[in-house]
């Protein structure tokens, strides 16, 4: 008979060389199940890959001054080789540039076409004529263009269209009748309410504003979508529409796709229907995970080195980082990443509680028995409770497994750690080792915490793919006896095993130090951000004269109010005192600053700068301001003794 299949994908990543710990969260999980899935017999595929086409990518590539190409080429191995470092074992993985996929998209798009579900449109927007650039209403920048800040008009271009709106009852029909479809259950509501029930319009699936993307053959210069172009990834790595592989009717439909919260409306929306008018069979499930966020906000690399992965995994090592990210936040919902907390359960839950508890046993095997257990063992009534405990525990965990509740399946296989170590404490076998005529009972009771030990071992492997191997090294346990299966059963350690000593699983962390030195570490990293790359110097940077410095009016001014714009997020409306007078000026810092941390101090203000209206509000000059990282700018101020007024050159 042949084995039951289970296919689990992780989206696929935009290629960077900026992932931080948040980015492996996805892919940790998604190893895991699959790694407990192979482990349970079935035939696992396990898919991940990179995102590589789109406009974003187009430009970062431009401003590294190289192909996109050579771009996503680079990035790529750099992905590759982070998955490599945390152990991730998946079976393929896809690039949305190989070829076999570029193909299988655009006869997907051509099928679709032919059928009807793509038509060609009108694709309604704005347009900045000297950037010859298409922007939509969301992407403008307080009513202008993103890239140079002029106002855009109404323009139309010919895009193609994917007919969303007509899936929206069979999208509802789809969530009635498998409510698993969707989880956590929160999302399907957030997906409800927000996207279907105000009316689902039909999608864009063409662009011809760039050329980094796969070109819909049958119409030069139109390009498809990034979207539509990646989440066909999970059919097209498995063969559909191409030569490349023949697992589609193996492994289709998948049996979860796991993916971050932000991107749900894609994966439970957008995707079934592209698979709808695919006449596909659909995914059994779409698991939306919630975010690991740093304290004080969004997760960044230019934060500073805490959250680089390779950093963590080499301070504390990866089953370490692995344990941490499942353990600490439920899997549905958003939770703090800080470094107390990281220590905190590498200290308590893994050095403490199960290093120490394999140690102990390994050392007190030795020491009462030379390292080999004899095989006369005196049992006791006292026993009971562990044993049954171990027994049920593969059943607990593989329940929660099965619905992606990691961190409920690792609280339960803990549990059995806590209950072993307090096992030693009840039998004390320090006690029995000075009783001669207590050996059996002292076999007994090590013998017992071998068994323990080795059921754990298997149950964490899933989970901590590395350790696992080295505690049955420790307790001498055969591989015969470290299957899954096996992790249900008590008494299966041979009678006389042999121990060996090895190295502390997980070396405990003094706290103290490890904070102040991370500290340290992060200033210091902050402060190398901050330092203006040389490499990065942007080129072209016109050289320009004294008498065109001359120009440019920098005065001392001094803000006296300040308010949000209103309709706007990021714009203040501020009053500036100029030495003259007060004069208004519109400033995009709200992100960065309460109105508090601005009313009397003093800055820098560009005083001839022609006045704009911005969101209909007048701006008459500029605050100087500098990008101190990719996602904070801090505004100059001043001495507070300069006079209003004062010229700076
Ligand atoms: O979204 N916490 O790729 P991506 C938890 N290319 N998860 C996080 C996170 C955080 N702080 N930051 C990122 C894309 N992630 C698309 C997918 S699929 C057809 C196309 C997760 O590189 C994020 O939620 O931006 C997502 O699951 C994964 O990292 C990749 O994100």
């Amino acid at each position: 008979m042949s084995k039951k299949t289970f296919y689990i994908t992780t989206p696929i990543y935009y290629p960077s060389d900026k992932l931080h710990i948040g980015h492996s969260y996805t892919t940790v999980a998604a190893d895991t199940m699959a790694r407990y899935k192979r482990m349970q017999g079935y035939d696992v595929m396990f898919l991940t890959g990179t995102d590589e086409h789109g406009q974003k990518i187009e430009e970062k590539a431009k401003q590294k001054g190289v192909t996109p190409k050579q771009y996503v080429d680079d990035m790529a191995v750099s992905i590759k080789e982070l998955w490599k470092l945390l152990n991730i074992s998946n079976d393929r993985f896809i690039r949305t540039t190989d070829p076999y996929h570029e193909e299988s998209v655009q006869k997907i798009f051509k099928t679709l076409y032919d059928k009807g579900d793509i038509y060609k449109g009108v694709y309604k927007g704005k347009y900045c004529t000297p950037c010859e650039s298409f922007w939509t209403e969301s992407q403008l920048v307080d009513g202008k263009c993103p890239d140079c800040g002029r106002d855009v008009a109404d323009a139309e271009e010919e895009a193609y269209f994917f007919r969303l709106s007509q899936y929206a009852d069979r999208l509802l029909k789809l969530y009635e009748e498998r409510p698993d479809f969707m989880e956590p259950q929160k999302r399907l509501n957030e997906m409800v309410n927000n996207f279907i029930k105000p009316g689902l319009e039909d999608l864009c699936v063409s662009r011809t504003s760039f050329t980094w993307g796969i070109p819909v053959d049958f119409d030069p210069g139109h390009v498809v979508y990034v979207w539509m172009d990646a989440l066909n990834n999970y059919i097209t790595a498995l063969g559909y529409q191409n030569g490349q592989y023949d697992d589609f009717e193996k492994y289709w439909p998948a049996d979860v796709h796991l993916v971050g919260k932000e991107i749900m409306r894609f994966h439970s929306i957008i995707w079934p229907a592209f698979l709808m008018a695919l006449d596909l069979p659909l995914p059994k499930k779409v698991y939306g995970h919630g975010w690991l966020l740093l304290d004080g906000g969004k997760m960044s690399k230019s934060k500073g080195n805490v959250v680089d992965p390779v950093v963590l995994c080499d301070r504390y090592g990866v089953d370490a980082i692995r344990y941490f990210l499942l353990r600490e936040i439920p899997f549905g919902s958003d939770g703090l990443f800080s470094n107390e907390a990281l220590i905190t359960r590498i200290n308590s839950d893994l050095a403490n509680d199960l290093g120490n508890l394999v140690s102990r046993t390994v050392s007190m095997v030795i020491k009462y028995f030379g390292g080999t257990l004899p095989s006369e063992r005196e049992a006791d009534a006292l026993d009971e409770t562990l044993i049954s405990l171990a027994k049920e525990t593969k059943a607990k965990a593989e329940s929660y497994l099965d619905n992606l509740t990691f961190s409920n399946a690792l609280t339960e296989i803990f549990k059995l750690v806590s209950r072993t170590n307090k096992y030693i404490d009840e039998t004390a076998p320090w006690v029995l080792g000075k009783d001669e005529t207590r050996k059996a009972r002292l076999a007994a009771v090590l013998y017992n915490l071998c068994e323990a030990i080795r059921i754990i071992g298997i149950l964490i492997e899933p989970f901590m793919p590395a350790t696992a191997p080295k505690i049955f090294e420790q307790i001498g346990a055969p591989e015969s006896v470290t299957d899954w299966e096996s992790a249900g059963q008590w008494g299966l350690m041979p009678p006389s095993c042999t121990v060996q000593k090895g190295d502390s699983l997980f070396p405990r962390i003094d706290v103290a130090k490890e904070l102040e030195e991370l500290e340290k570490n992060k200033a210091a990293a902050q402060k190398e951000a901050q330092q203006p790359k040389k490499e990065e110097k942007p080129e072209g940077v016109a050289v320009i004269t004294i008498d065109d410095f001359a120009k440019v009016s920098l005065i001392v001014a001094q803000i006296k109010e300040c308010v949000m714009v209103p309709k706007s997020d990021k714009l203040y409306q501020l009053q500036v005192d100029d030495g003259t007078g007060i004069r208004q000026v519109v400033s995009g810092i709200a992100k960065w600053y309460r109105p508090e941390d601005l009313i009397g101090k003093k800055i820098v203000l560009v005083s001839n700068l022609k006045p704009v209206k911005l969101r209909g509000v007048m701006s008459n000059g500029m605050i100087l301001a500098a990008d101190a990282s990719e996602d904070d700018v801090k505004v100059l101020f001043l001495d507070d003794s300069i006079p209003n007024g004062s010229n700076i050159h």
